[in-house]
This record gives C-alpha cells, structure tokens and sequence, in this order.
C-alpha cells in the first residue's frame, strides 16, 4: 500500500458566525470526518483558529485526493494553499482518524508562518515545521 500525506491551508468562513454556532459548525465536520475518513483507513489532524483551518491528511492516495477533492469545495471554508503532498514511509498520526486542535496563541502563530505570500522552497520548508508543530501539539494532549 502506497502511503500519501496531504496538508493544506485554507481560510474559514466560520468567522462571522456566534461562537456556538462556529462550534457546532466544527462538531459537523469533525464527526462526518471521523466517520468518512475512518471507513477508508484515512488520518489525519484538523487545526481550526478563528481564522483558518489547516488538515494533515495520511492514507492511501486514491483515497486522500478523492477526500481532499469533497473537501476543496466545501462552502465553510476558502482559498485552499496546498501546504505539501507526497509520499511517506510511515504515518505520522497513526492513532487520530481526524484529530482536533484548537484556537490558541501558538496556533495562530503557527498558521501565520505558513500563510501568505512565500515562494515554494519557503512554504516547503515552513510545511514541514507546521506538520511537526500539529504532531507535538497533539503528543502534549495524549497521555
Ligand atoms: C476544514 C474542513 C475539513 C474537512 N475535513 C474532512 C475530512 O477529513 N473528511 C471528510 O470526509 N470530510 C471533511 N470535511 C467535510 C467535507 O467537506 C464534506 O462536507 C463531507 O465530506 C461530505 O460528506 P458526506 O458526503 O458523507 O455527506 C471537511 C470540511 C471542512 C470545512
């Protein structure tokens, strides 16, 4: 089986909603993503601010660009920037089927040194660090 990684950024369109609604909002898609992504051995991690999302996505590469493709043309969201996608040797996050990270100072930086105008040896290299930074993130919350 050919392993695959994809990671993007995109900017939300969630931000003019009330904070409980920006939260149910957030339910929906962490629960169609579990449920969808799982089915097909997909996995990854979802990092929403106020602001952006960004997902790292793992898993065979029909699979991933066939998820990825649903959800380039999800009306929550806009101006998707493909962060990396590749090949991979092992998964990265092989115990999350989506796993969630929220808004928070560190994330917000995080996201800022990805977005924006970089030239792709840039954004290569920041795209690394950023998968590193959602991967310690989560390895901080996981007993
Ligand atoms: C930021 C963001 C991330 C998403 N991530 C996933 C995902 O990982 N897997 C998935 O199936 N759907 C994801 N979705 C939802 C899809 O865009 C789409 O609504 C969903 O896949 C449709 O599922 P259904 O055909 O089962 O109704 C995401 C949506 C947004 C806005």
């Amino acid at each position: 089986m050919a392993l695959f990684r994809l990671a993007y950024i995109s900017t939300s369109l969630l931000a003019g909603r009330s904070a409980a609604r920006r939260g149910a909002a957030l339910a929906d898609i962490l629960l169609m993503s579990r449920r969808n992504n799982e089915a097909v051995h997909v996995a990854g991690a979802l990092l929403a601010t106020e602001s952006n999302f960004a997902q790292v996505l793992e898993g065979e590469r029909a699979d991933v660009e066939t998820i990825y493709a649903r959800i380039a043309t999800d009306p929550r969201h806009k101006d998707l920037v493909l962060l990396l996608a590749g090949s991979l040797t092992a998964r990265e996050f092989p115990q999350w089927s989506m796993a969630f990270i929220g808004p928070s100072h560190s994330a917000d930086e995080a996201v800022q040194r990805v977005a924006g105008n970089l030239s792709a040896t840039e954004r290569g290299d920041r795209a690394r660090h950023f998968v590193n930074f959602m991967r310690d993130m989560l390895m901080a919350h996981t007993p």
